[in-house]
């Protein structure tokens, strides 16, 4: 069943966010679901040792040398796979991109431009070639949007992300409380308190809007339809 990878080599781009609110929003929705988790700080892993209620595995600190036999033992098991990468080029990230069914790579819409997200998108297509040219299908995600407005970084972001043809999820990850909190929790963001957290319900929605498209994206590679 499908592999996820969120890459982006730049940290702090919103790789374990993203990864973590997908990965909630699938399992809340009947969905069988791992994250390898090879972030270096190891987020969701600390994520998993708090008292959340999701049922969904979390593999810790994957090898380079068994980073691809991990992802294949899970991707026979599960319907989704996740693996979040750290925020470096390394052989690691490079195994695991060959795996993948589908590269996510968020990119923060505030000061950034698409060169960042292009140099992602450089790293899978030298995977493509090492692979002999087998296509590895990726999107570019926006995050930490304002989900108010559409702000003029934002627009120009798009349109030279357009410019490029890199081909742009429709739902982005809007800058949202929630995202922070469940790290801070350690709960899922269907388990959060609303009378803590502004804006809960708008988070799981986006988070609900963003796990649609994403299953729309990987249909042929689903099998099994999740029960929403
Ligand atoms: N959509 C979002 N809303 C609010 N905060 C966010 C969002 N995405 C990321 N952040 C914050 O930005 C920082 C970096 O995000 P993170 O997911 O750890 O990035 P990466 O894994 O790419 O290094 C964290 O403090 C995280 O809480
Ligand atoms: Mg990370």
């Amino acid at each position: 069943m499908p592999v996820i990878v969120t890459a982006n080599p730049k940290g702090g781009a919103g790789k374990s966010t993203l990864t973590l609110v997908l990965a909630q929003t699938l399992a809340s929705m009947g969905g069988s679901v791992t994250v390898i988790d090879a972030d270096p700080n190891r987020p969701i892993v600390d994520w998993r040792s708090g008292s959340s209620k999701l049922d969904f595995d979390v593999i810790d600190d994957p090898k380079e040398s068994s980073i691809i036999r991990q992802i294949r033992e899970e991707q026979s098991k599960k319907q989704f796979v996740f693996v979040d990468l750290e925020g470096t080029a390394s052989r690691l990230v490079s195994r695991a991109i060959t795996q993948a069914d589908l590269v996510l790579i968020p990119l923060q819409a505030s000061g950034v431009d698409a060169r960042q997200a292009s140099r992602a998108v450089d790293l899978i297509h030298e995977e493509e070639e090492a692979l002999g040219n087998r296509s590895i299908q990726f999107r570019v995600v926006l995050t930490r949007t304002n989900p108010a407005i559409k702000t003029r970084i934002e627009r120009e972001i798009l349109s030279s992300l357009t410019a490029a043809e890199l081909p742009i999820l429709r739902t982005a990850l809007h800058e949202r409380q929630a995202y922070k909190a469940m790290f801070v929790r350690r709960l899922g963001i269907q388990e959060l308190d609303p009378s803590e957290v502004n804006g809960l319900s708008e988070a799981q929605k986006n988070a609900e809007m963003l796990a649609d498209e994403l299953l729309e994206i990987l249909k042929p590679e689903t099998e099994t339809e999740v029960a929403a």
